[in-house]
């Protein structure tokens, strides 16, 4: 079999001729039918939900990289200095020289930190935003010419394959930002468990964690003053008038972030103003006034809590870096068994 056919989905076009040397592309990006099913499916829900991966087309990845620029939104900038501080050492741990794959890469941002401490002899970034990604593998091409990028357009919270064959024990993976914070525990657990198998026995996770704290640090991270959250938010309605003819009128819609305490987690919903009767891809949904959309939730946990998700899934925990002010963790688990 060759690299390419062990990406499986029947929307794969790979790899993509055209991108600069040491990138090779492949792409598993969600149909446009599946779109519409989970989208459908969520409206259909009691309360009306939409998953958070919406929010990264082309313009949410861009609005989201501008929050994590934000004096409000702590949890990007602590983390970059936790992997500034113990870059080497976390090198030191996960093994120099070998597979590297990222969750969520975004714009690689952080994982620059790391590529120069690590010398993987591959990185696969894996992203949902097609365009985005291939961006950031295209600028990371530049600073690491010597590094085989294998960009990977694909949705991780179902079951991936990998761009890359053979021998599949003890890889590396980073999974930067408090994204498994976005899943429910139980899926967060499902989620890590599919990792453990990626990576394989001895396969080390870095995995960054944000913490418990105060109430007001954590509702101004998820709410700024210059509603860069907001439009980030107000984005997913846009995205389904272009993409699924929807006709959501985005002026009857606010964003709202709370903390829940009972559950340890920010909640980000889209609520409207008035009653709103919406056409989405055919179907027709009403919202009462001051009924919400359920978009996200970011759970945040403590160590303890977190090693104990974490050996759920068949990971034993090495290492964990915080702040000074324990704002944020970075945490280093080994697989023991998956
Ligand atoms: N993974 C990020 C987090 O949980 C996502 C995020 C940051 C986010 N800011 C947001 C999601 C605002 C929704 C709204 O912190």
């Amino acid at each position: 079999m060759n690299t390419e056919a062990t990406l499986a989905p029947s929307n794969l076009h790979s790899p993509r001729p055209g991108v600069a040397p040491g990138v090779r592309f492949f792409d598993a990006h969600p149909t446009p039918d599946d779109l519409r099913a989970e989208v459908l499916a969520g409206l259909s829900s009691m309360p009306k939900r939409l998953s958070p991966k919406l929010l990264y087309d082309e313009r949410g990845s861009q609005l989201f990289d501008a929050i994590t620029e934000l004096p409000e939104y702590y949890p990007t900038r602590t983390e970059i200095g936790i992997l500034c501080d113990h870059g080497e050492e976390m090198a030191d741990l996960l093994g120099r020289g070998r597979v590297l794959l990222e969750l969520g890469s975004g714009s690689s941002l952080k994982i620059r930190i790391l590529l120069a401490a690590l010398e993987p002899e591959i990185y696969i970034p894996i992203d949902i935003s097609r365009e985005h990604l291939r961006a950031s593998a295209e600028s990371l091409a530049e600073h690491f010419p010597a590094l085989a990028i294998h960009a990977t357009c694909a949705d991780y919270s179902v079951p991936f394959e990998l761009p890359i064959e053979g021998d599949r024990e003890g890889l590396a993976a980073f999974f930067p930002g408090s994204s498994i914070g976005n899943f429910e525990p139980e899926e967060a657990r499902a989620l890590l468990g599919r990792v453990a198998k990626l990576i394989g026995v001895g396969g080390r996770l870095l995995v960054g964690i944000d913490l418990q704290k105060d109430r007001a640090t954590l509702e101004r991270a998820y709410d700024d003053d210059r509603g860069v959250t907001s439009a980030f938010i107000l984005n997913v309605l846009e995205r389904l008038n272009r993409e699924l003819m929807a006709d959501f009128d985005l002026k009857a819609f606010v964003h709202r972030s709370f903390y829940n305490d009972a559950l340890g987690r920010i909640e980000v919903h889209l609520e409207a103003l008035s009653e709103q009767r919406v056409q989405v891809a055919g179907e027709q949904f009403v919202l009462a006034a001051g009924e919400r959309i359920h978009v996200e939730n970011s759970y945040k946990y403590d160590i303890a809590g977190f090693h104990q998700l974490a050996a759920g899934a068949g990971f034993v925990p090495e290492r964990v870096w915080t702040d000074p002010h324990r704002l944020f963790s970075v945490h280093c688990l080994r697989v023991e068994a998956c």
